[in-house]
């Protein structure tokens, strides 16, 4: 059957073919999203609700920022000296005492562990959005060589955690996994 020929069979078998095209492959985005937006925006919601993230393209000390839900999630493979100085962080030093991490339990404490992905420590992935007003942080920046948000002046340190300025919150950790050694599927 042609795709033409498709096209008659109705809206909700139109929704399936592009939207199992749109889960798929997310680089696809531009020319798979104007058509699943025209249908119900619940579906739309859906197919963008899980992606997956290859991350074989980053050397230790850098990092890549996804659009995921609307929102930019920070994914950082972490250099040894980043995870050493995260790991040195008193408790006592953190104002947001909580982990924040949403693949935990909402009562785990802020320490290092709590906070990355891997047991290593290695990587981090956080919502790129600042818990005081919603700006987005710049990396590799700030008094605690993590992230700063230049809006109001809030400091981040190595592991994504509020150390100096306005913010209330650490940046929070989404629904994170690796699903092998090189992709990191986020919800
Ligand atoms: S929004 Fe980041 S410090 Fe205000």
């Amino acid at each position: 059957m042609s795709h033409a020929e498709e096209d008659h069979e109705g809206d909700r078998r139109d929704f399936l073919f592009y939207a199992t095209g749109g889960a798929g492959a997310v680089v696809a985005g531009a020319a798979v999203w104007p058509l699943v937006n025209q249908m119900n925006p619940s579906a739309d919601v859906l197919a963008l609700s899980s992606i997956q993230v290859d991350v074989s393209s980053l050397e230790p000390g850098t990092q890549l920022t996804v659009k995921w839900l609307g929102k930019p999630v920070f994914i950082r493979r972490r250099s040894a000296e980043e995870i050493e100085a995260a790991q040195g962080v008193e408790m006592s030093e953190l104002p947001d005492p909580l982990a924040d991490n949403a693949n935990i339990a909402p009562s785990s404490d802020a320490s290092d562990a709590n906070r990355t992905l891997d047991e290593a420590g290695e990587w981090l992935v956080m919502m790129g959005v600042c818990t005081h007003l919603g700006c987005v942080p710049l990396g590799d920046a700030g008094d605690f060589g993590g992230w700063f948000c230049p809006c109001h002046g809030s400091h981040y340190d190595t592991a994504g955690r509020i150390r100096r300025g306005p913010a209330p919150r650490n940046l929070p950790v989404p629904v994170a996994t690796f699903v092998d050694d090189t992709t990191i599927q986020l919800g």
